[in-house]
């Protein structure tokens, strides 16, 4: 079921890796991935966002993966992250999720790193946050910005890739339409990301 969502990803990384050493490590997983048989759908809010995304997709060569990610979206396990439970609003909660592709506690388990996409609703603010891994963002939907603890706000749109080193302070504002994100750790991955401020 999501054989079509990861071969499209790693066709994609496979034009990116040579810009980010770190997809070779995330290709080798993703190329020797075992996929369940039965995947266990757990629908959260926030996929009411996905249903206005099927129009106006523009061509990207990040479309193959928004194209599969859309086909099964609804019927996989969307996570959020546990220490967020308690200090993110309701507002933030119901309008944000993502799935775990590869990575502990993911559909395809691996202890070292993890790929998965992430979902946020319209004009949400994701505070200021850290982690121990190295990550790779590409927009796959939106307009988001993203900035650092060494810099300001910067807008970014499909197929966008934003990389951050282990514990670079990072925070995102999203735009007025829902934005979804492709995301790779490696590294040290198997804490969660924690944030720096309040929501
Ligand atoms: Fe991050």
């Amino acid at each position: 079921m999501i054989k079509p969502l990861l071969n499209a990803i790693t066709n994609y990384y496979r034009t990116e890796v040579e810009q980010y050493p770190m997809l070779n490590e995330v290709l080798d997983a993703l190329t020797a991935a075992t996929i369940p048989p039965a995947i266990s759908p757990d629908p959260k809010p926030v996929i009411r966002h996905l249903d206005g995304l099927n129009q106006d997709r523009p061509t990207s060569p990040t479309k193959p993966i928004m194209d599969e990610f859309l086909a099964v979206a609804r019927n996989l396990p969307w996570s959020q992250t546990y220490g967020y439970l308690k200090v993110l609003d309701q507002d933030y909660l119901d309008n944000y999720g993502y799935i775990r592709l590869i990575g502990p506690d993911s559909i395809v388990p691996h202890p070292d790193l993890r790929v998965g996409i992430g979902l946020w609703g319209p004009n949400l603010n994701y505070p200021m946050h850290h982690h121990e891994a190295e990550e790779l963002y590409h927009i796959l939907y939106g307009q988001p910005e993203f900035r650092t603890d060494t810099t300001d706000f910067t807008t970014h749109s499909i197929g966008d890739a934003i990389h951050h080193r282990p514990w670079m302070p990072h925070a995102q504002r999203f735009g007025d339409t829902p934005t979804v994100l492709l995301y790779a750790w490696t590294g040290q991955v198997s804490a969660d990301a924690e944030l720096l401020e309040s929501a």
